[in-house]
């Protein structure tokens, strides 16, 4: 039977983690996979989740089922730190689900459901797998305009025009907060007038809530969401706790559903409950079970803010010192767009055989757009980092 497949085209992302591990260069730079990297360069466990599987560890009594939404009190903290007060709690339904991409997954298939083969449309660009998820649910997949590789900043005139056109069975995938693969974020003012516009046309937002706590803050980087869910009938929301409580291979992440009222609502949740049992039939509970314990007491989740606010702003200060060493060398302000940015990401607008160059002869290994991780850049190499950077780009 499998002779009938031909080679399915490698994951960008994870295929150059593989290319940086079998490089014996000691001297090497990893910005490629979006993983958190303390000064060490070591991804580690926070300190609040160590601490709350020590208490699962002792306390947790059983290992039956929790069911297919998965594990309650997870849910209920997910929506208080994600959503708060932002929309009547009735309309609004989460399940628990594997990862972020989990997440996204299952969504993309409850709308295959409710309007097969409708039209997805993601920013240009947007994370590689967006695309995969969504034709794989049987969705198309179109682009709004975003990045402009001028300014590298929000192209946000167009991006608002091409909002503007969409109607009542489009779906408009957002980034929430801090743009995977770009860093270039919406401000304030403009996700208001991303909400009036969705809620003008009918379009259904579908918002990808990845990086919560790595932009500017928990509440700040939760304001695009709200403004959003606040203004429009229907909503959809892939969260995921891979990065902010650097759960990665835990694979924790939340499905949520916001409908026109509390009918609608239990009966497009029993669609999605559906479409998880036909999948997985029920989620891993451990890292959901840790995220419960930290939101849920006082302590660890000031621990766990405490960290997560260092992580940000070791990133920020990263960010800064990138853009002063490129600057100090070139006498001019063009990387300057990467202290602006926000998130773990840069796209920094370079050629691809620059990309390649810098891969080649000096170790330093970003995806193939140009896409840099800036928590993976070693503080002690920015001076480095910045010279190949500038005698690539040549
Ligand atoms: C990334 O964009 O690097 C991360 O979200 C990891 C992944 O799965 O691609």
């Amino acid at each position: 039977m499998f002779e009938t497949l031909t080679k399915a085209p490698g994951d960008k992302i994870l295929a150059l983690m593989g290319e940086y591990a079998a490089d014996p260069r000691s001297t090497k730079i990893d910005l490629g996979v979006g993983v958190y990297k303390d000064e060490k360069g070591v991804t580690p466990v926070m300190s609040a989740v160590r601490k709350a599987e020590q208490r699962i560890l002792e306390n947790e009594k059983t290992k039956t089922y929790l069911g297919i939404a998965g594990n309650k009190g997870f849910g209920a903290a997910v929506l208080d730190l994600a959503l708060a007060d932002s929309v009547d709690r009735s309309r609004v339904r989460i399940a628990q689900a594997p990862g972020g991409t989990g997440s996204l997954w299952v969504l993309m298939q409850l709308i295959n459901r409710a309007k097969p083969g409708a039209t997805v449309w993601v920013s240009d660009p947007t994370w590689p797998n967006h695309n995969p998820i969504a034709e794989n649910s049987g969705l198309k997949v179109e682009k709004y305009p975003y990045f402009d590789t001028e300014t590298r900043g929000v192209k946000f005139p167009q991006m608002l025009a091409a909002l503007d056109k969409l109607g009542k069975d489009d779906v408009v995938l957002l980034h929430g907060c801090c743009h995977n693969p770009t860093g270039a974020n919406l401000t304030n003012e403009q996700w208001d007038q991303v909400a009036a516009s969705l809620a003008r046309t009918g379009a259904l937002p579908f918002i990808d809530l990845a990086y919560l706590g790595f932009g500017d803050g928990l509440l700040e980087d939760a304001y695009g969401t709200r403004k959003v869910i606040a203004s429009v009938p229907e909503a959809l929301i892939a969260f995921s706790g891979s990065k902010n409580f650097g759960l990665y291979r835990e694979r924790i992440g939340a499905a949520i559903l916001i409908a026109r009222d509390a009918d609608q609502a239990d009966v497009t949740n029993s669609q999605l409950l559906n479409i998880i049992r036909g999948a997985y039939s029920q989620p891993p509970d451990h890292g959901a079970e840790i995220i419960r314990t930290i939101l849920e007491d006082k302590d660890l989740r000031a621990e766990w803010e405490a960290e997560l606010n260092q992580m940000r702003g070791r990133m920020i200060t990263l960010r800064e010192k990138l853009a002063e060493a490129i600057r100090q060398r070139s006498n001019s302000k063009d990387f300057d767009f990467i202290a602006a940015h926000r998130g773990m990401f840069s796209l920094l607008g370079l050629p691809n055989d620059v990309v390649e160059h810098l891969k080649a002869a000096n170790g330093v290994y970003m995806i193939g757009d140009s896409r840099i991780n800036v928590a993976g850049i070693p503080e002690d190499r920015v001076g480095d980092l910045a010279e190949a950077m500038l005698s690539a780009s040549k």
